[in-house]
C-alpha cells in the first residue's frame, strides 16, 4: 500500500526549511501557468474544446453536484487504493489518458518520452496515443515496469490498423484503447480562428512515419516529402467503425479491448455483447461534439448497464476529490488529462509525475478523513447529486 498522502508533510517539512514546491498542487494555478508557458497556439489546441465549450466546462463544473458523506469511528488510517485492471494490480486508480499532443507539450518536444517517465515513477499506467512524436515502442520503453495501454485512432486502411495493433502487442502494451467518437475532427473554434490543426503541420506524426505499411504507400519516405506524407496521413485517418468491426478487432489481437467514447448505457450493453473487456465513459473532454452531458453524470448508468466488466472513466477529472467521486459512482480506473498535459509543459516528467501525485494524494487524505479505507468502501459509500 502506498502512503500517497505522505506528500502533504513532505511538502511541509520542505517548508520549515524555505523551500517551496516547485509545481502548484491546484488545478487553477496549474492551468494559469501551464498556458503561459505553452504559449497562444498550443494553449488553443490543449484548451479549447467544441463550439462554445459548454459541455468541456460542464464535464468539470458537474462534479460541484456530486457529494459525498463521511462516515466516523472507522479506522482509515491506512489506505488502499489498488485496483486490478487488465491481469495488473496498479497500486492507485489513476491513468493518463491519452493525449494526441503530449509530444509538443514539452519545451523538447519529447512529451510523449517524458509522460512515459512520469508513468513509470508514480506507477499511474499511460495510455499511450496513436498520435505521438516518438514511435509506441520507444515509449512503452519509457514507462519501465509500469504496465501501458495504447490507444488506437483507426485507420482506414486495414494493413495500416493491423500494423499499429501488432507493433503495440508486439511492444508489450496491456491493453488496446479503440477511440471511437474521432474518425472526424469536431468543430473547434478556438483552433479554426487561429486555422491550426497541429497534425496537418506534420506533428505528432511518428507512429505513422516509422510504420512500414504506412511508409509503403509513399513514393518519397517522410524526411523527404513531408507534405506528400501528410496528405497521406489525412487520406487514411479516421475509419468509420461500426459494431460489425469488434469481430476484426477480436480477430487480429489478443490484448484487451477497450472502447474509448461510451456514454449511453444501451452502448455500454452492446460493447459487453460484442466482447469489449472494458468500457471507457467519455466524452473526449468536450473537444469532440459540443452540447452533450457532464460525462461524471452518466457514470452510474454506464456502469450498470457494464456489469462486470470494468469501467474506465475521464473528462473532467481536476482534482483528488473528482477521482473519488468517479470511483464512488463505480469507475474501476479514472483518467487524467489536460491536468497532466500542464505538468508536462511546465516540468516534463517531474512536472507530469507532480500532477499525478497531487491528484493521488488528496484523494488518499480524502479517504483517510471520510474513513474510507479502501475503494471498495469508496463506492459503498457513494456519491448523491446535491442539486435535485
Ligand atoms: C490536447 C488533447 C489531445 C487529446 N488527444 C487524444 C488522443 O490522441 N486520443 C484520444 O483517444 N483522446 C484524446 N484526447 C482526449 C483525452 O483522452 C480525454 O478523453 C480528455 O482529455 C478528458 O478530458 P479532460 O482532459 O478535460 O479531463 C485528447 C485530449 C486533449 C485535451
Amino acid at each position: 500500500m502506498r502512503n500517497f498522502g505522505g506528500m502533504q508533510n513532505e511538502i511541509y517539512n520542505a517548508g520549515l526549511k524555505g523551500v517551496l514546491p516547485r509545481y502548484p498542487v491546484d488545478f487553477a494555478t496549474l492551468e494559469k501557468r501551464a498556458h503561459e508557458a505553452l504559449g497562444p497556439m498550443m494553449t488553443n489546441y490543449v484548451a479549447g474544446g467544441c463550439g462554445d465549450e459548454h459541455t468541456q466546462d460542464t464535464n468539470a463544473s458537474a462534479f460541484h453536484h456530486w457529494g459525498m458523506v463521511p462516515r466516523m469511528m472507522v479506522d482509515a488510517s491506512e489506505r488502499d487504493l489498488s485496483i486490478e485492471l487488465f491481469g495488473h494490480t496498479f497500486d492507485s486508480p489513476l491513468f493518463m489518458a491519452p493525449i494526441g499532443l503530449n509530444g509538443d507539450a514539452t519545451q523538447d518536444r519529447r512529451g510523449d518520452m517524458a509522460a512515459a517517465r512520469a508513468s513509470a515513477v508514480t506507477g499511474v499506467p499511460f495510455c499511450a496515443s496513436t498520435l505521438a512524436n516518438d514511435p509506441l515502442e520507444d515509449v512503452k520503453k519509457a514507462c519501465g515496469d509500469t504496465p501501458a495501454f495504447f490507444q488506437l485512432y483507426t485507420p482506414r486502411n486495414r494493413e495500416l490498423a493491423e500494423s499499429f495493433i501488432s507493433r503495440a502487442e508486439n511492444a508489450g502494451y496491456s491493453a488496446l484503447v479503440v477511440t471511437l467518437d474521432t474518425w472526424l475532427t469536431g468543430w473547434r473554434p478556438r483552433d479554426l480562428n487561429a486555422s491550426n490543426f497541429p497534425q496537418l503541420r506534420g506533428r505528432v506524426m511518428e507512429n505513422y512515419f516509422s510504420d512500414p505499411v504506412f511508409r509503403s504507400l509513399l513514393e518519397k519516405p517522410p524526411e523527404e516529402d513531408l507534405a506528400a506524407a501528410v496528405a497521406m496521413f489525412a487520406q487514411v485517418f479516421g475509419q468509420v467503425l461500426t459494431w460489425e468491426d469488434m469481430t476484426w478487432f477480436k480477430s487480429v489481437t489478443d490484448m484487451p479491448i477497450v472502447l474509448k467514447g461510451i456514454c449511453h448505457p444501451d452502448d455500454a450493453r452492446k460493447a459487453v455483447d460484442c466482447g469489449a473487456d472494458a468500457i471507457y465513459c467519455s466524452n473526449h473532454g468536450g473537444r469532440q461534439a459540443n452540447g452533450g452531458i457532464a460525462t461524471i453524470d452518466l457514470l452510474e448508468d454506464i456502469v450498470k448497464a457494464a456489469g462486470d466488466v470494468p469501467v474506465l472513466f475521464d473528462s473532467g477529472i481536476r482534482s483528488g476529490s473528482d477521482a473519488v467521486k468517479a470511483l464512488a459512482l463505480g469507475a474501476r480506473a479514472v483518467g487524467v488529462g489536460r491536468p497532466y498535459i500542464y505538468g508536462l509543459a511546465l516540468g516534463g516528467d517531474e512536472g507530469a509525475a507532480w500532477v499525478l501525485q497531487s491528484i493521488l494524494a488528496e484523494a488518499d487524505l480524502l479517504m483517510a478523513v471520510n474513513g474510507y479505507p479502501t475503494l471498495n468502501d469508496v463506492r459503498a459509500a457513494g456519491a448523491y447529486r446535491t442539486d435535485r
